[in-house]
């Protein structure tokens, strides 16, 4: 088994990371106060309760119920600031180099609050933490699945700015993934690529859903990522692919135990991805809910997996800066 220390100091980027995902209990409750939203009578009223609610999800569809009235809470620029701030904070101490933040923008439209709000909200963090902590990051926007593509292509044109001028470097795609297949955002897709032919795009597929997922993602929204991704080991043909194209998969471990898509995080398929040269990089998710930041999953892995010495670490390490969508330059810095 490789030390702590050396798991602690070893240089990680962050591929999955939904910045809803990193409020903290903590913060939630004194936010809502702030800013006098009202919690459903059903939701869980004290730090305490809701802590309690985390230890256990039945599956993705029972998290996302209490992640989007979470949401809720967040308002003005401070709020989507002072989040992802708290998340920066929080990585400065684990070696975190370069990070890649998701954000839902349609949560928060969809209650009247201004794409650029959140937008600059989370941007503004972002230089912060790269003046102060010298750790680079880019911000990619998530279309929710369970939200009507017509309505995906209005948030798209309302982002068009950003999209245009770099401050969002990719498009994503999460929330329920088995309802709401792939080829359901072929337009959507398109439509961001028409706008910036440089956008990277990658998309949540292979949690709850098949192989077939994965691969539609890659053939009809062309993403050059996956996220998640760990049902591609059903498809021998697919894990080849993975193979040839070096299509990284962003693993989340603790999220994949949480949420019930493995028992264990001794059952993840990670030997195979290595065996069969997927790379993949390892990632928390929504750190808030799922028990642990980036480094609680790097140390969970390496319980789980106690024969990996350290070249098999570096070589996660590699992968993880090798797939980062920062430019060559920072990557050459990195490596
Ligand atoms: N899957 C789908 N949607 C999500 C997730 C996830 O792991 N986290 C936040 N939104
Ligand atoms: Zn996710």
């Amino acid at each position: 088994v490789v030390s702590e220390e050396f798991l602690r100091k070893l240089p990680k980027c962050e591929h999955h990371l939904h910045i809803e995902g990193t409020l903290e209990p903590d913060l939630l409750f004194p936010l809502a106060e702030r800013n006098g939203v009202k919690l459903p009578d059903t939701f869980p009223q004290t730090v305490q309760e809701l802590n309690e609610k985390y230890k256990s999800f039945a599956d993705l569809q029972d998290f996302l119920n209490y992640y989007y009235i979470g949401t809720n809470v967040l308002i003005t620029e401070e709020d989507f600031f002072q989040l992802t701030w708290e998340y920066f904070k929080k990585i400065s101490k684990q070696s975190v180099v370069h990070t890649e933040i998701f954000y839902d923008p349609q949560s928060h439209t969809d209650r009247g609050i201004k794409l650029a709000t959140v937008t600059n909200g989370i941007k503004r963090a972002c230089e912060k933490a790269e003046k102060e902590f010298g750790i680079t990051s880019k911000i990619i926007m998530c279309l929710l699945r369970h939200i009507e593509p017509a309505k995906c292509l209005e948030t798209i044109e309302e982002a068009k700015d950003f999209l245009v001028d770099g401050t969002i470097t990719g498009l994503g795609l999460d929330s329920a993934e088995k309802p709401f297949p792939p080829h359901l955002f072929v337009e959507c897709y398109e439509r961001a690529r028409e706008i910036n032919k440089d956008l990277k795009l990658t998309a949540h597929a292979g949690e709850e859903g098949s192989a077939k997922y994965v691969s539609d993602s890659l053939d009809l929204l062309q993403t050059t990522r996956v996220d998640h991704g760990v049902n591609s080991i059903q498809d021998g043909e697919l894990m080849k692919r993975l193979a040839d194209e070096q299509i990284m998969l962003t693993v989340c471990p603790l999220s994949n135990v949480k949420l019930q898509v493995v028992s264990d995080v001794k059952e993840l398929p990670l030997q195979k991805l290595i065996d069969n040269n997927v790379p993949f990089s390892l990632n928390s998710d929504d750190p808030a809910y799922f028990g642990g930041y980036i480094l609680d999953n790097y140390l969970q892995v390496a319980k789980s997996f106690p024969h990996w010495d350290y070249n098999v670490w570096s070589r996660i390490a590699k992968n993880a800066i090798n797939g980062s969508w920062c430019d060559e330059k920072r990557k050459f810095e990195l490596l």
